[in-house]
């Protein structure tokens, strides 16, 4: 098989770069290792920044979206029982959007297949050849059968476990965090009209929601905890009292949980995001702690910005923006990177250390969760930063 860009991995990041290359006359192969019923189940991200859904739309993606989306204009930091307020539309001028991944995945294979241009399921690269050439060679499975596809250039899309991040003799910056996140969607309706975010001494939690009808929600726990230690009844009561407040007239609405699972809480970047004619983009670059709701939106940003330098590269053969790629993504990650740390260490409970250190820490949590609430200057940065410095912010 022969095409200008392989793309691994149909998830947000390879299937809005292969919609963005289409539009402009760029022929691109989508590898994808999963069947296609499973990555339009996997239930990941909710929240789309505001840049995020202008681009969508501005490509056409966004149609079935723009109908059933929830537009938020605040959020809510709720500590020592009393919720405040963060006006993210009135601080930042612009509204959040919530939206399921897997709905957006839905509608972006449905654009794909529309095209008429090559998505292959149950289809896993497994390595590389070439590079560092001019006509890199991906190996991928299919069929019970190794193939190879010939490109100009690879677009590795292919998350955090795929194998474009390995291939890549990239130096890495990480941390890991002594926490992770139970989450589970609910068959029940939000019990606010916006997301909660808590802070409480027996850990984080956090309301959100997909639909009217679906909540969405997380707990802190520890990072190797074992699901089966959580049947439901623990589940809601641990999430009634951590989202509990002095208001007696709010409840927490409980059903059947529908889905439910534990996510560690990471900050990766590799730098740099590229080697060779492989570009990474989305979590194959970088992995960022749910607690700012990002990744998805760096994952499009990314894209965004190697699409056009690719069509610059076919239309004229200027190499300059494709050599700028990893740099100019580099800037919006580290931003990205220091306000999902920022919201992590703001949030959560930190078992490490002894009672001192301990007390301390909690100390400057509640000092810095006074000050966002209470200072205009605060609360602008943080909603800033929460609704997506624009995609043209540095280029
Ligand atoms: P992925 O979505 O991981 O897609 C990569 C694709 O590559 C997958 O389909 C995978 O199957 C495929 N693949 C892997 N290996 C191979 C291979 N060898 N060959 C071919 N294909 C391969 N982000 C937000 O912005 N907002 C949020 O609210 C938010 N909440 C989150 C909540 C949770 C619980 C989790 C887990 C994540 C959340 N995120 C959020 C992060 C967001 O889901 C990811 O950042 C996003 O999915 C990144 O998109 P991607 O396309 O880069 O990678
Ligand atoms: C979600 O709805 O899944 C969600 C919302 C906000 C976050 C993380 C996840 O910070």
């Amino acid at each position: 098989m022969r095409t200008q860009v392989a793309i691994l991995g149909a998830g947000p990041a390879g299937l809005v770069l292969a919609h963005l290359l289409h539009l402009r006359g760029i022929d691109s192969v989508v590898l994808e290792r999963q069947t296609r019923e499973h990555v339009e189940r996997r239930i990941r991200a909710g929240v789309l920044e505001h840049g995020t859904v202008a681009l969508l739309r501005e490509v056409g993606l966004a149609d079935r979206l723009l109908r059933e989306r929830m537009v938020h204009h605040g959020l809510e930091l709720l500590f020592d029982g009393t919720g405040h307020r963060i006006d993210l539309t009135g601080l930042a001028g612009r509204e959040i959007t919530i939206y399921g991944q897997h709905e957006l995945v839905k509608d972006l294979i449905a654009a794909r297949l529309a095209t008429g241009r090559p998505l292959l399921f149950s289809a896993p690269a497994v390595g590389f050849s070439n590079l560092d050439g001019a006509t890199p060679v991906v190996h991928f499975v299919h069929e019970g059968r190794e193939r190879e596809l010939r490109a100009d250039l690879v677009a590795g899309c292919d998350g955090f476990h795929g194998v474009s991040r390995e291939a890549c003799p990239a130096e890495t910056f990480s941390r890991d965090y002594p926490y992770a996140w139970l989450g589970v969607l609910a068959d029940a309706p939000p019990s606010s009209e916006e997301l909660i975010y808590a802070y409480h001494d027996r850990g984080f939690a956090l309301h959100s929601m997909r639909t009217p009808k679906i909540t969405r929600l997380y707990l802190q726990v520890p990072p190797d905890e074992d699901l089966a230690a959580w049947p439901d009844e623990r589940i809601w009561a641990e999430l009634r009292t951590r989202l509990g407040r002095d208001d007696p007239g709010w409840q927490l609405a409980g059903g059947p949980i529908l889905e439910r699972g534990i996510t560690a809480l990471r900050s990766v970047v590799t730098e740099p995001m590229r080697y060779g004619r492989l570009f990474l983009a989305g979590d194959a670059a970088h992995i960022v702690p749910a607690t700012g709701a990002k990744g998805l939106n760096l994952a499009v940003a990314d894209v965004a910005v190697l699409a056009t330098a690719l069509a610059q590269w076919y239309s004229d053969g200027r190499e300059d923006l494709l050599d700028a790629y990893s740099a100019t993504c580099l800037t919006r990650v580290w931003r990205v990177q220091h306000f999902s740390w920022w919201m992590t260490q703001l949030l959560h409970r930190d078992p490490r250390g002894g009672a001192d250190e301990h007390a301390f820490g909690q100390r400057l949590q509640r000092s810095q969760l006074e000050y966002v609430t209470t200072s205009t200057a605060a609360a602008r940065t943080l909603a800033e930063n929460y609704v997506g410095l624009p995609m043209d912010w540095i280029r």
